[in-house]
């Protein structure tokens, strides 16, 4: 029995996993196992002889039992310490950055005016920043010889000699997609064209890329008024105060007739830029009638269908709501800037839900 004992305590000390624990238990104390059959041999024994060989026995089963059990609880254990160890987590360390890039303000105002002609009608359409002179100017009633291509400061795509391709030029202005709505879409057409365009201009309100957003509304009996209200709407619910101060200045554009620009008062005080304040008026937009000859050139009968265009600044816009003096730093790529001025990209602007915050 010394024997017996002796050997399976050696054999579980040695056991490696829960499988190897459980061979050595059917064959120590399982139902035919070494102990077991030493039971049966009782049976053959005198009285007296059992009783010395009995609680031995049983004693016997009791202490394996015993060892079996700590020694699966010692494996449990040694499992639980190995998982612990790869899978130790420093609670102290500093929580991840959960933002870690944010919209420019210039994307952010072209959403939130998006947003806001989309609940007016207007869909929205594109075109390409690299345009022919024809798009550009001619079709919009600016023939080559007409001054406003000069004060355009055009910037001209450099083409090889004998390259008789029309002339391409980064576009001066959203409004060649004009243009190209009327050629896709006909009419009656209510459309909205976000996007960049180019000037060689460069000061505190120019740079040589901005943006504006571009709108179109044809159809059978549209006047001034309705331009009126649509921009008087929508300057309204962009800088969400119902008091702007706005301006409408006869203008002259060869494309709309008649035609006004639109100031908006603000203040440039201590190097901060405040609208619906002080003295100063922002220009932002130019507006009007389109030309019988734009509508034409579009590929619609100007005697049947008459509209309204207009060409707003966003970068401009972005300035005043957000106050930003300098249009320029837009531009710098400054991550300070970025930072500070950026907007979280989840906070996605409809007019129910808030255009900004
Ligand atoms: N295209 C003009 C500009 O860039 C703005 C404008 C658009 C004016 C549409 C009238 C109508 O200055």
């Amino acid at each position: 029995m010394d024997d017996l004992k002796a050997k399976y305590l050696a054999q579980i000390a040695d056991a490696g996993d829960e499988a190897a624990l459980e061979t050595i238990r059917v064959s120590a104390v399982g139902k035919k196992g070494e102990v077991a059959l030493k039971m049966r041999e009782l049976g053959k024994m005198t009285p007296e002889e059992r009783q010395v060989a009995g609680p031995a026995l049983n004693a016997l089963k009791d202490e394996i039992n015993s060892a079996l059990a700590a020694k699966k609880a010692a494996l449990a254990d040694a499992a639980l310490d190995a998982r612990l160890r790869t899978e130790w987590l420093d609670v102290t360390l500093p929580t991840r950055p959960t933002r870690t890039g944010t919209l420019h303000p210039i994307s952010q105002a072209s959403e939130e005016l998006t947003a806001i002609f989309a609940e007016l009608g207007f869909s929205v359409a594109e075109g390409p920043r690299i345009d022919t002179d024809w798009y550009n100017f001619d079709a919009l009633n600016i023939p080559g010889h007409h001054p406003a291509r000069a004060e355009m400061d055009t910037f001209y795509m450099h083409r090889a000699e004998g390259d008789d391709r029309p002339p391409h030029v980064l576009r001066t202005h959203t409004s060649p997609v004009q243009i190209r709505s009327m050629e896709k879409m006909g009419a009656p057409l209510r459309i909205i064209c976000p996007g960049g365009v180019y000037r060689a201009d460069y000061d505190q309100t120019h740079t040589p890329m901005f943006h504006q957003v571009e709108g179109l509304a044809l159809d059978k009996n549209i006047s001034m008024a309705n331009l009126k209200w649509v921009l008087e709407e929508f300057v309204k619910s962009f800088f969400e105060i119902d008091d702007v101060e706005l301006r409408f200045r006869a203008s002259h554009f060869p494309f709309t007739e008649p035609s006004a620009e639109v100031d908006i008062r603000c203040s440039w005080k201590d190097g901060t830029l405040k609208i619906g304040e002080g003295d100063d008026w922002l220009e932002i937009l130019g507006s009007g009638m389109v030309h019988p000859k734009v509508i034409a050139a579009g590929g619609i009968d100007p005697d049947v269908y008459q509209g309204f265009a207009f060409g707003i600044g966003i970068d401009r816009l972005a300035m005043l709501k957000y106050g930003i003096p300098d249009l320029r730093a837009f531009f710098d790529s400054d991550l300070r800037w970025l930072r500070h001025y950026g907007f979280q990209c989840l906070d996605v602007p409809t007019l129910h839900g808030g255009l900004s915050r």
